[in-house]
């Protein structure tokens, strides 16, 4: 009832686990998968990285802010952990790099997996991420070159604060198979006793309730503006939010914050959207970009 078509891969819900959420370890994204369309790794490197010090996430009244520094364990370590994945549910793998041929050798390193998803948003590593996305033409031949590498779907996954219109049709260009918006959005805190930033990083990436109006107009402006499907990310917590996005225009939805309090919240969305749409005898196909008819 909740099946949904991405590029070529079909899930069994709209519901993806969003990048970087439950760490690098196969034995959290198992437990995720049974009820999720689809699971996302952490983002991972060719050469992996260590991430910052703490404190690294702050818990804050409208969701998170975290600058955790893409920290992953090098790419072959990684590869070998995901083979204890369950493959219950399609596994899309998180990757970035400087460079084509770092990319390729991701392509061959994660060969197993059903999609990979390029980070070109996180905001809070310098010449990674977001750099990289303010780019159109290194982020273009990154896309391209996983995609000569790979028969598996590549999807690119944009932040809110990029010209993601621009960006977007420029990785059409290359034939991207689907755009994933939005990262974490810049952001900070800071602690009035001490008079301090709190992150040791001084700023990081809001997520959570306080950024969902920011990513349901992305996912809106850009079903207007290009062809491949979308994956619309941010502040998802209820079934409410996930039907907003998907009349907005996405195909799927990622969810990352709202796990930290619920590791059953695929559960309870897939349940109540099958009761949604029981009650209103509708399919989830006629509800894809409604709000633009
Ligand atoms: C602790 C933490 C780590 C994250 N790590 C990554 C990452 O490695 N790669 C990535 O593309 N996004 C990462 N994100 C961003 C999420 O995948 C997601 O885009 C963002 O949190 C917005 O969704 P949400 O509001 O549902 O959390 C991370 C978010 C958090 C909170």
């Amino acid at each position: 009832m909740l099946e949904v078509e991405l590029s070529s891969l079909r899930l069994k819900n709209p519901l993806i686990l969003a990048s970087g959420i439950l760490g690098s370890y196969s034995s959290s994204l198992n437990e995720i998968a049974n009820d999720a369309g689809a699971v996302v790794t952490k983002s991972v490197c060719f050469e992996g990285r260590e991430g910052y010090r703490n404190p690294t996430v702050i818990n804050w009244k409208c969701g998170l802010i975290n600058a955790v520094g893409l920290p992953s364990p090098k790419a072959l370590d990684f590869a070998n952990e995901l083979k204890k994945f369950s493959f219950v549910s399609p596994l899309i793998v998180s990757v970035y790099g400087k460079n084509a041929e770092e990319m390729e050798k991701l392509a061959e390193i994660f060969e197993f997996a059903n999609a990979f998803e390029v980070n070109l948003s996180c905001p809070h590593v310098k010449g990674a991420g977001i750099d990289i996305g303010r780019d159109p033409e290194l982020s273009k031949e990154l896309v391209r070159a996983l995609k000569s590498s790979t028969e598996k779907p590549v999807f690119a996954k944009l932040s809110a604060i990029h010209d993601y219109v621009k960006l977007g049709k420029e990785l059409e260009k290359v034939e991207v198979d689907a755009i994933t918006i939005t990262n974490t959005i810049p952001g900070m805190k800071i602690d009035i006793l001490s008079r301090k930033p709190i992150l040791s990083n001084l700023y990081g990436g809001v997520s959570g309730q306080a950024i969902k109006p920011i990513a349901l107009k992305c996912v809106f402006d850009l079903y207007r503006e290009i062809e491949v499907p979308i994956i619309g990310c941010g502040g998802i917590t209820t079934f409410e939010d996930v039907l907003e996005f998907l009349m907005a225009g996405a195909n799927a939805v990622e969810i990352g914050s709202a796990v930290f309090y619920s590791k059953k919240i695929f559960y309870s969305l897939k349940e109540s959207l099958i009761a949604f749409l029981r009650a209103n005898n509708v399919r989830i196909a006629e509800l894809i970009g409604s709000a633009h008819r």
